[in-house]
């Protein structure tokens, strides 16, 4: 079936720097095995999340990668060739595949979904319309429960879910504040995107920018980096104020597990809550964020900048520097 360019999982990475951990091979497509299909990938979604797979722990909300296993990531590509009654060659799907030009995936084990080709830009499907806007969308209204009049904050709002998110909760009519790292960002956030405030976290002192902007408290805080942004919102949080735990950017990089926020008393102090949650369990909803966020995108009310590097090739460097903050909006690979 020729040949295939895939990165492969080689070593537990320590610390930051992911470069040993990996290497591109140069193999054939094997054939395949019943119910299984074969994607040719188009764009591959960079995931953070995923950096915990990377970590040898067994409690995690995924089995650790194991070595010699090919990187995984939500991915839509075309279907070329399939072993499954249900998928036809020529299909477009998206998939939990292999960071490769090519993937093999059996739907029975992974959710695949056939998508609608009838769409202007099929990158939508990993971001408004795919994981990130359901991350942002069950995030701000499910866990959140965000409404209008209150206010929000969230972390890493100039990434992806972030930069989601907190249009959504200023299309509920929240007052939005974005947390991120450099000033470009947050000049995009607030001139492109409708924050009502910006914070940089990296020259700013968080705590007391947030206690001047948020005099009445933080009623719903998206958190997508844990650490010390996390504290700085515990020292503000309102009473009943709501914490949609969304991910821990702070923490993935680190091999020892990290102390929980030394604020942690404010959840008794203010009684607000503190929720974990997966996009995965609102897989079954997805129709709901979509037509939902679909409606609001041809209000214009919301967009999603796409960060797009070309080249399979390329795949690592740009999964690290998601670490590094040098990604705006949804980090993608064409391949
Ligand atoms: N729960 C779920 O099901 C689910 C689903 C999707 C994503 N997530 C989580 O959502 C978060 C964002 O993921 P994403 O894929 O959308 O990535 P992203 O936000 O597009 O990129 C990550 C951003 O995090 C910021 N960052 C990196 N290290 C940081 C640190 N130590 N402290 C503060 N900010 C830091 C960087 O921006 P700055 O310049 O601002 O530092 C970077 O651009 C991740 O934690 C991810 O695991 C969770």
């Amino acid at each position: 079936m020729g040949d295939r360019t895939i990165w492969r999982f080689h070593k537990r990475p320590t610390g930051p720097n992911l470069n040993s951990a990996f290497e591109l091979a140069y193999e054939e497509i094997p054939a395949l095995s019943e119910a299984e299909i074969l994607i040719a990938n188009q764009y591959i979604g960079m995931d953070a999340g995923t950096r915990n797979w990377l970590k040898a722990r067994e409690d995690g909300f995924a089995p650790p990668l194991p070595l010699g296993a090919a990187m995984v990531g939500i991915l839509i590509g075309t279907v070329e060739a399939s072993e499954h009654p249900d998928y036809k060659p020529g299909q477009l799907v998206r998939a939990w595949g292999q960071w490769s030009n090519y993937s093999i995936v059996n739907p029975e084990e992974v959710t695949v979904h056939v998508l609608d080709q009838d769409i202007d830009d099929i990158r939508h499907y990993l971001g408004l319309l795919g994981p990130t806007g359901l991350t942002a969308y069950f995030g701000v209204t499910d866990i959140g429960r965000a409404k209008e009049g209150e206010t929000f904050v969230v972390s890493a709002a100039a990434g992806a879910t972030g930069s989601v998110a907190g249009q959504i909760a200023r299309i509920i009519g929240c007052k939005t504040i974005g947390i991120a790292g450099t000033q470009e960002k947050l000049d995009w956030i607030v001139s492109d995107l409708g924050f009502d405030l910006g914070i940089n976290y990296k020259t700013d002192n968080v705590e007391d920018q947030l206690r001047d902007a948020c005099p009445e408290g933080i009623d719903i805080y998206f958190d997508n980096v844990a650490g010390p942004i996390l504290d700085a919102v515990l020292a503000n949080i309102a009473i009943h104020g709501r914490i949609a735990l969304c991910g821990m950017m702070d923490n993935y990089n680190k091999d020892e597990l990290v102390p929980g926020p030394y604020k942690f008393d404010m959840l008794l102090m203010r009684r607000a809550t503190i929720t974990g949650f997966l996009s995965r369990d609102f897989f079954p909803r997805m129709e709901e964020s979509d037509t939902q966020i679909r409606k609001w995108m041809d209000q214009g009310l919301i967009t999603l900048r796409f960060d797009e590097t070309e080249g399979i090739e390329n795949a690592l460097t740009t999964y690290q520097r998601l670490f590094r903050g040098r990604n705006i909006g949804k980090s993608i690979i064409k391949v």
